[in-house]
């Protein structure tokens, strides 16, 4: 692993700019920063722009050196031999994505001597222990709404695909067959269709916006708050109190919460119970929030129609996970991808941004935006969260 571990510091390669010396200024400091994210193989090298990736680095490397910073790079993550193990010991900063997460567990944190700041690129910090983190005083700040747009898109799209039945019908064309009614049979139009969500924040309510179009007959939400009434009426959306009493009223329903203690299963077979019998679910917030069993049984009784999306409940997913070629009866419904949707090249390019802005405000010492404060000062701060 230690061939993908890209490490150079500038005490090795630079000599400190002697302005950056005094002591007593935090950001004169050189620090060791770790970053974990994927290896992006022989498209990160042609393709400069997968800037989420070991070999691009956020396009950071050359700043932070420049600072005196010492900048770790891996993708290596699991177990006590990883890079994450070893070198969180005395890392100051912590970067991670949720594409390849390094999951930041209470026990890893124990380990940290140095830690203030696990820093998200990207949005959604489930992957860190948050409750460990405000117990041990270290922040977590994410990106916030860089690839927001980017999920809202990709959960329409997954909308779409599964009521129009379109992987099947694209899978029996590359078979070289063609038998119009074996596809038709389980395609329908999304107009008319009620649609909800599981929280309206950034994504949720991008996607009820992106929806209005088509005509749908109605849009509901379940959030622990209300939408302003203007804000409601632009996306003809009405909160239902009550999540039961949502899904059942729902042709599709789409989850766009984050992940925590308050959300984790919450999509169980419990729930799947008051589903309309041939409804669809897209879930492209974090694949824990579904119970993995539960969908996959959901899906082969045809109870749902599809099940769409791009999170699992671990990642890299297993080879074996049920989610993979999980089916309806008739053999289609299918619409997971690998973790993407939000890291297109234009997220890239607006977290690995919005990753600089943050670690700027940390090494000046300058206060952090409070949209992209999840853990600060010992506490969870953001109320979606659960913070009150
Ligand atoms: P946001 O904070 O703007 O909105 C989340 C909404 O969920 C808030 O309105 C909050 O009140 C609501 N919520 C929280 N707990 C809830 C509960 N128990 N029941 C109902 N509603 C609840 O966050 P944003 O930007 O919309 O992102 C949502 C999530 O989407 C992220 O936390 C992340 O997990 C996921 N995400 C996935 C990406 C991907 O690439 N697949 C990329 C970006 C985000």
């Amino acid at each position: 692993m230690l061939s993908r571990l890209a490490t150079r510091s500038l005490a090795s390669s630079r000599p400190l700019a002697r302005s950056f010396a005094t002591p007593q200024q935090s950001w004169s400091r050189g620090m060791k920063i770790l970053a974990i994210f994927y290896s992006g193989g022989e498209a990160a090298k042609q393709e400069p722009r997968l800037l989420g990736t070991t070999e691009n680095q956020l396009g950071i490397r050359d700043w932070l050196e420049s600072q005196g910073h010492e900048y770790i790079v891996s993708e290596s993550k699991e177990g006590p031999n990883s890079d994450l193990a070893k070198h969180i010991v005395d890392a100051e900063v912590v970067i991670t994505t949720p594409f390849h997460p390094g999951y930041l567990t209470r026990d890893l944190l124990n380990t940290a001597k140095n830690l203030k700041l696990c820093l998200t690129a990207g949005v959604g910090s489930d992957h860190v222990d948050l409750i460990a983190a405000s117990e041990k005083n270290i922040d977590v700040l994410e990106v916030t709404g860089s690839n927001v747009t980017s999920v809202a898109e990709h959960v329409v799209m997954n909308i779409l695909l599964l009521v129009r039945n379109f992987v099947p019908a694209h899978e029996m064309i590359e078979r070289g067959d063609w038998q119009v009614s074996d596809i038709a049979r389980a395609a329908f139009d999304l107009e008319g269709k009620t649609v909800g969500t599981i929280g309206a924040g950034r994504i949720g309510y991008r996607v009820l916006e992106r929806l209005t179009p088509f005509d749908t007959k109605e849009h509901l939400y379940y959030d622990f708050a209300s939408l302003p009434a203007e804000a409601e009426k632009k996306v003809r959306a009405r909160r239902v109190a009550d999540l039961k009493d949502m899904v059942s009223q729902c042709d599709v329903v789409t989850v766009n919460a984050p992940l925590h203690e308050g959300t984790r299963g919450l999509v169980n077979a419990d729930l799947l119970k008051h589903f309309k019998k041939g409804a669809y679910l897209v879930n492209t917030a974090r694949g824990a929030i579904c119970d993995r069993d539960a969908v996959a049984a959901a899906l082969k009784s045809g109870h749902l129609s599809g099940y769409a999306g791009d999170v699992w409940n671990v990642q890299p997913a297993p080879k074996d996970h049920p989610w993979r070629t999980m089916k309806n009866p008739l053999g289609g419904g299918n619409g997971m991808t690998p973790h993407y949707s939000g890291t297109t090249l234009d997220a890239q390019a607006r977290y690995a941004a919005g990753t600089k802005a943050i670690l700027e405000n940390y090494f000046k010492g300058k206060a952090q935006k409070p949209e992209d404060t999840i853990v600060k000062d010992g506490k969870i701060f953001s109320k979606a969260y659960g913070a009150k």
